[in-house]
C-alpha cells in the first residue's frame, strides 16, 4: 500500500461515521464523525479532537465543523461535557445515561469532562488550514474551556487538575483507577457495577459534577499525571495559537499556566528514587504506584527538564520489560500484575491506542527523540494498515475490539513526517 492509499481509506473511514442532522433545543445543524458505528454513536469530546486532528490533512473543513459541532453545547463559564446525545431523543438518553447533571437534561450534554486535547487540536487545524478567521473565532472558546478546568478542578490552584471519575480520564479501566475504586483485580461487572454507582452518585449528589464538593465526599477523586499532562499540553498549544494571531501577553500567560502545572507535577507526583510520575488518590492525596501509561506521560510537555524526560524514556519507555512491547505504547506496563495485553472484556489493561501514540510521538519529537518516536510511528502505521480499531494488541499489533474506528486513523497525521516516504 502507498501513503495516498492509506489516507484515503482513513478519509473515507471518517466520512462513513459522519453523522449530521438539526438538534432541536440548540436550534442549530451538528455535523460530527462518530467513534464507532453500532458501538459508540453519541459524540465523545476527546474522540472529536482526533478525527479533527485525523481530518486536517485529509479534509480541513470537516475538521473544522468537528470541532465546531463540539462547542456549541459549551456553558457561558467555559465547560464542555464529554458527551454530546445529539437529536430528537437527545435529552432522554441524556437523562438514561446517568452522566449528565441534575436537570441538566435538556442540554443533552453530559457533566463530566474527557482528556482535555481541545486545543492541540485547533492547533493542528489552523495549522494545516492557515485560518486566521476560525482562530480568531475559536481560540478564546477553547482558552475559556482551559480556564474552566483551572477555576473548577483546581480548587487549591496548586496547578494540578482533578477527576470525579475513571471516565473523565478516557481510559476508562486502566488498573491505575483500581484502588480509588475500591477494587483489587477486578472483572469487567465489577468495574462496570462500579462506575454506574459513582456515576449516578455523582449525577444524583454531585452538585453538577462539582469537584470540591465531590472531594469533600470523597468517594472517588484522583489526580492524574496522564490528565494533567494534557492539560499542560493543551496550555502550550494555547500560547502557540496567541502567537499566531500578535497576542503575546496571552501568549505568556499561558505558558505560565503550563509552567505551573509541570512544576506541580514534578513537586507532588514525581518519585525521584522510581524515576517517573505517580497518582495521588482520595482527598487525602494517597500515592498510588501502579505503572500505566499516565506515570510516564508527562514527558510530553513542552519545558519539562530534558534530562528528566531521558530517564524516563530510558527506563520505561524504551525498557522491554516496560513500555517497549514489540508494537508500542501499550497502556500499562509488562512488569504491572494488571498488563493484560489482549483482554477486549475490560478497557485500557494493556492495548495499545493510536490517539495516546500521537501525543507520545510529537512530545518524543519536541524533545529530540526522534527515533523513538519514528518507531512508534512506524509501527503505528503497520497497525493501522490492516484496520481501523479500537486497541491493537502490544505483541502482535492485531486490531482488538471496536471495528471501524475514527481515532485510529490519527495516526495518519504521522504520515507527515519525513520518515514516510511513497510505499509503505
Ligand atoms: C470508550 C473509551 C473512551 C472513548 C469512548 C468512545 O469509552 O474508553 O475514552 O471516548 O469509548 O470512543
Amino acid at each position: 500500500m502507498d501513503i495516498e492509499e492509506l489516507r484515503s481509506r482513513a478519509l473515507a473511514q471518517l466520512l462513513e461515521n459522519v453523522r449530521t442532522g438539526f438538534d432541536p433545543y440548540y436550534q442549530q445543524r451538528y455535523t460530527y464523525v462518530m467513534p464507532s458505528i453500532g458501538r459508540y454513536e453519541w459524540q465523545w469530546f476527546w474522540d472529536s479532537c482526533f478525527h479533527a486532528i485525523a481530518l486536517s490533512t485529509l479534509d480541513v473543513e470537516l475538521a473544522k465543523q468537528e470541532l465546531t459541532t463540539l462547542l456549541i453545547p459549551q456553558r457561558d463559564d467555559g465547560f464542555v461535557g464529554h458527551m454530546t446525545y445529539w437529536g430528537r431523543w437527545g435529552s432522554v438518553f441524556s437523562a438514561i445515561a446517568g452522566q449528565s447533571s441534575f436537570g441538566d437534561w435538556r442540554r443533552r450534554n453530559s457533566g463530566m469532562i474527557q482528556p482535555p486535547v481541545l486545543a492541540q487540536a485547533l492547533l493542528r487545524v489552523s495549522e494545516e488550514s492557515g485560518d486566521a478567521e476560525y482562530l480568531r473565532l475559536m481560540l478564546p472558546k477553547v482558552r475559556s474551556y482551559y480556564e474552566w478546568l483551572g477555576r473548577e478542578r483546581d480548587p487549591d490552584s496548586d496547578g494540578l487538575i482533578g477527576v470525579v471519575s475513571p471516565y473523565e480520564c478516557g481510559l476508562d479501566n486502566s488498573p491505575a483507577y483500581d484502588a480509588e475504586l475500591g477494587l483489587h483485580l477486578p472483572n469487567r461487572r465489577q468495574l462496570l457495577v462500579k462506575n454506574w454507582l459513582l456515576d449516578w452518585h455523582n449525577a444524583l449528589f454531585g452538585k453538577g459534577h462539582s469537584y470540591s464538593h465531590l472531594r469533600e465526599r470523597n468517594r472517588f477523586v484522583l489526580i492524574e499525571p496522564f490528565m494533567n499532562a494534557v492539560y499542560a499540553d493543551g496550555w502550550d498549544a494555547i500560547a502557540t495559537m496567541h502567537r499566531l494571531l500578535d497576542q503575546e501577553d496571552d501568549a505568556q500567560s499561558s505558558e505560565q499556566v503550563r509552567d505551573r502545572t509541570t512544576q506541580a507535577l514534578n513537586d507532588h507526583c514525581w518519585d525521584a528514587s522510581l524515576g517517573r510520575w505517580i497518582y495521588l488518590r482520595g482527598a487525602q492525596k494517597i500515592p498510588d504506584y501502579t505503572l500505566a501509561v499516565g506515570s510516564i506521560f508527562p514527558i510530553i510537555i513542552n519545558g519539562q527538564a530534558r534530562g528528566q524526560v531521558a530517564e524516563v524514556v530510558e527506563r520505561y519507555l524504551t525498557n522491554e520489560d516496560e513500555f517497549w512491547t514489540p508494537y508500542p505504547v501499550p497502556s500499562v506496563a509488562v512488569s504491572e500484575p494488571t498488563f493484560d495485553p489482549e483482554g477486549e472484556s475490560t478497557i485500557w489493561r494493556g492495548p495499545v491506542c493510536m490517539n495516546l501514540n500521537w501525543l507520545l510521538a510529537r512530545g518524543l519529537r519536541r524533545h529530540g527523540f526522534t527515533d523513538v518516536a519514528a518507531e512508534i510511528e512506524a509501527k503505528s502505521i503497520e497497525m493501522i494498515s490492516r484496520d481501523f480499531r479500537e486497541f491493537y494488541s502490544p505483541l502482535t499489533g492485531r486490531g482488538m475490539r471496536g471495528t471501524d474506528f475514527g481515532w485510529a486513523t490519527t495516526a495518519v497525521d504521522f504520515l507527515g513526517t519525513s520518515y514516510f516516504t511513497g510505499q509503505l
